[in-house]
């Protein structure tokens, strides 16, 4: 029956306080494994940020954003007043065959749009060379703040060519072929971007999160910490910015909850094996974890939902995207209308209310379970360094625009952090009715409820870290030339 499959699906996707808490305590370690020398699945990589604005950079800097979705290109100008900064941006699409061409069209593509850039704001102005600050967030292995080897293409990427390079002398030459005044200052993460930037303006912010396409976080070590960099001998108390690239956190399979459908979206990525947490909780996966689902219960011949009807536009990976699972979570009538017009508009299917329960409570299980994991990464980094209480700056397509996902990360982040007795919980076990109940007004009367008092913990909206963070990188470390060091 319907009903027992939704059982099924909350026995398979719900994990309990008491997993996270395990999960968490693993991630401890492979964060210390990650700063050994002989290193482990996650890379926790030296960014040579090694300080935090002080709030008094000044200049006017160009800041690319080569994240996944879209490239953008902001002037940021930091004038002399304390924490403020002036922006002005434009948006590029990122076409999608760029993501599979190869990397002559890459670099093309993006030193193209940074010429366009600045004749449009600066036509025929003498700019000398302006300095820019590189967001390239995928990982790289950094000896200076100015290169970065390509560990791994992520996220979907797969263009021929780039792992194992520098990203930058290529890059370099596309801009000197077509004469663009610019000299790149840093190369730098969103994540380390989003501390830096969330720091300038909150210095209880610590940690720079993102939750979007791809999930990682950057916080800051102290170098006498981080035994791989011990024979440079640095000051042991001196900081050190490491972009964690958590996204790789187990991918030894030890304790993440792992179903056969994310077995599947590894089988099928470009790089199997890698990013297994990511895969998990990620803007790009959530819709194909989705998907397989529903595929799986349409083909399984004890359970045919949609039967007699030609599912066919389901069988197309990566045809679902996360916007997709937001807009049935955010479904406000009873009888699942939004959900129902979605499945036809987009894929053919007439579900009757029965399986659009099911969907719907699919859903809410794929975006719980990823808020919920994505917590033990934060928690991970405040156990470990001790930072509570603390602020977290977090940006990216989920944290801003799924459903509850900041809710739900808060719940578990008290869960795993044993605050007080806990709260309602975000979404109660499923009521007879699979989940209708269960939903009926209490999903957002009780998110929305903010706690008495603040968790010692915080997640909050970052500044903007490929702008504001790569110009003040960008600024700080230009300083640190001119003072020699
Ligand atoms: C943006 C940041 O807001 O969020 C980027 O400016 C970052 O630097 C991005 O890469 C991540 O979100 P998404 O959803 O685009 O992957
Ligand atoms: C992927 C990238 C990482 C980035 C994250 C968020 O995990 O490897 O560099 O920070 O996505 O965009």
């Amino acid at each position: 029956s319907l009903m027992g499959q939704i059982n099924k699906l909350e026995y398979l996707f719900t994990v309990s306080g008491e997993k996270l808490k395990e999960i968490t305590d693993h991630f401890i370690s492979e964060l210390d494994k990650g700063l050994s020398v002989e290193g482990g699945n996650i890379p926790m990589i030296p960014t040579w940020v090694m300080e935090y604005p002080d709030g008094y950079e000044t200049g006017t800097f160009l800041a690319l954003d080569m994240g996944g979705t879209n490239l953008r290109i902001c002037e940021v100008t930091l004038p002399e007043e304390k924490g403020e900064f002036d922006i002005i941006q434009s948006k590029y699409r990122m076409p999608e065959e760029l993501k599979t061409g190869t990397a002559d069209e890459l670099w093309a593509y993006i030193a193209d749009c940074l010429q366009q850039f600045i004749e449009y704001h600066h036509e025929g102005e003498d700019l000398g060379k302006l300095p820019l600050g590189f967001t390239f967030s995928y990982p790289v292995t950094q000896h200076y703040i100015d290169h970065g080897i390509l560990q791994r293409w992520t996220k979907g990427f797969d263009i021929d060519g780039v792992e194992g390079v520098d990203v930058v002398p290529p890059f370099e030459a596309a801009l000197a072929e077509r004469g663009v005044p610019i000299k790149l200052a840093a190369l730098i993460n969103d994540t380390t971007g989003t501390m830096i930037a969330s720091h300038y303006t909150d210095d209880m912010m610590k940690i720079g999160c993102i939750f979007g396409t791809g999930c990682n976080a950057a916080y800051m070590e102290n170098c006498g910490s981080i035994p791989k960099l011990a024979h440079m001998k640095l000051p042991p108390d001196s900081l050190m910015a490491i972009n964690c690239e958590y996204g790789a956190f187990d991918n030894e399979h030890l304790v993440l909850p792992r179903t056969k459908y994310d077995l599947v979206v590894d089988e099928e990525s470009p790089r199997p094996g890698q990013q297994s947490f990511e895969k998990m909780i990620a803007g790009l996966y959530l819709g194909e974890i989705f998907r397989l689902v529903i595929l799986d219960l349409a083909e399984n011949p004890d359970v045919r939902i949609f039967e007699g009807q030609d599912y066919n536009k389901l069988k197309k990976p990566y045809s679902l995207d996360a916007s997709f699972l937001s807009a049935i979570e955010e479904d406000p009538f009873e009888n699942l209308q939004d959900t129902h017009d979605l499945f036809t508009s987009k894929l053919d299917l007439r579900p009757s209310k029965p399986e659009l329960e099911l969907i719907r409570r699919l859903a809410e299980l794929i975006g719980t379970r990823a808020a919920r994991l994505s917590a033990c990464g934060v928690a991970a980094i405040c156990k470990k360094k001790d930072l509570q209480p603390c602020h977290v700056g977090a940006d990216g397509s989920v944290f801003n625009k799924y459903p509850h996902f900041k809710a739900r990360g808060a719940q578990a982040l008290r869960e795993i952090l044993d605050w007080g007795p806990p709260p309602e919980p975000v979404f109660p076990p499923a009521a007879p009715g699979g989940g209708r109940l269960a939903r009926r007004g209490s999903a957002s009367s009780q998110t929305n409820a903010p706690p008495k008092e603040p968790d010692p913990v915080e997640v909050l909206p970052a500044e903007d870290g490929s702008g504001v963070g790569a110009a003040l990188i960008a600024a700080l470390t230009l300083k640190r030339i001119k003072m020699g060091n």
